[in-house]
């Protein structure tokens, strides 16, 4: 693996400059957020439950330091205001970049750290995963307890390089990584809903951090649900890392977007394939193929649920 190279000015220097820069620009009375909310794919309607005014957005392109996605229309941007009845200061980070995009996972981590130095205590992460967990149904919420994180055990370790002692120490611990207050109160906070679905659960388990951008085979899944991986996913557990590093409270929670397919792949000598006619073999072939659209669906129908449970978590928590 390529060495990090020695960015000047260091990390912290950077990290000031753009607490700096926004505390400059931020209104008085929403430069000081309690709570940083990352909201995954999705799921940035968020935005549209805090309070219209005040409200201060500015675009991770606009932000010294800040990686944006290069998408059109994907550039993402921090949106300060006040969310719930308890108008309660937060930053909603509206678009998140990804490992898979090409960015060190040093920058897709570098808004954590600024929201540490803007005074943010807790910072909650949502995000789209597939299911794994047999028990576990599209719409659901998964209240991370746990994470495997697979590029972590080959290097790919977002605290990897020089420590940056102003932030924490060197070997953090992480068994205690999800809050266990916050996840008790995240499922009172549920009981009080009135939820789109009455179906929808909130479950409760481990995510496993994968770098994708392919979805998993089949056997990449057995192996994670071997594991004892719940859902899995893209993102997240980066963030989780440097948020602990650096002393922020932490809740991250999942919408199952999509079972993942543990079951094996058809095999070409089996009894079923052989007696299949060539034209009807694109069914076999097609079903239960993980793709981007059926994740995107169920995150649009489930999300209002997620963001109404974080409103209520966070008037619940600031009582
Ligand atoms: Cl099945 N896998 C991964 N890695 N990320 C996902 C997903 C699956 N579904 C939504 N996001």
């Amino acid at each position: 693996m390529a060495e990090i190279p020695q960015t000047l000015p260091s990390i912290y220097t950077q990290v000031v400059q753009s607490s700096e820069y926004l505390k400059n620009l931020v209104p008085e009375g929403l430069k000081a957020p309690r709570f940083a909310i990352i909201c995954g794919s999705g799921l940035g309607g968020l935005r549209e439950t805090i309070h219209a005014e005040p409200r201060y957005e500015i675009s991770y392109k606009d932000i010294p330091n800040f990686a944006h996605s290069t998408a059109p229309g994907h550039a993402g941007k921090l949106v300060f205001g006040l969310l719930g009845e308890s108008k309660t200061p937060v930053v909603l980070m509206v678009g998140r970049v990804h490992f898979f995009e090409g960015h060190s996972i040093e920058r897709v981590t570098f808004p954590v750290r600024v929201f540490k130095l803007l005074g943010v205590e807790t910072v909650i992460v949502t995000n789209a995963a597939g299911g794994l967990n047999k028990e576990y149904k599209v719409g659901d919420i998964c209240v991370l307890n746990d994470h495997i994180n697979m590029p972590g055990f080959s290097g790919a370790h977002p605290l990897r390089g020089p420590n940056v002692d102003e932030f924490g120490p060197r070997f953090p611990p992480l068994s205690d990584a999800y809050d266990l207050k916050l996840r008790k109160a995240a499922h009172l906070a549920y009981k009080k809903l009135k939820l789109s679905n009455p179906n929808r659960k909130l479950r409760e388990g481990i995510y496993a951090f994968v770098s994708g951008p392919s979805y998993e085979t089949r056997a990449e899944c057995r192996f994670l649900l071997a594991l004892g991986a719940d859902v899995v996913g893209m993102s997240t557990v980066p963030e989780i890392i440097v948020a602990r590093h650096c002393g922020l409270r932490v809740m991250a929670m999942s919408l199952v977007t999509n079972e993942a397919i543990v079951e094996p792949v058809p095999r070409g000598d089996s009894e079923l394939v052989q007696n299949t006619a060539e034209d009807k073999l694109n069914d076999i072939i097609e079903a239960g193929k993980a793709n981007h659209e059926e994740v995107l669906e169920a995150g649009a129908l489930a999300a209002t649920d997620m963001q109404a449970l974080v409103k209520q978590l966070v008037d619940d928590l600031v009582q």
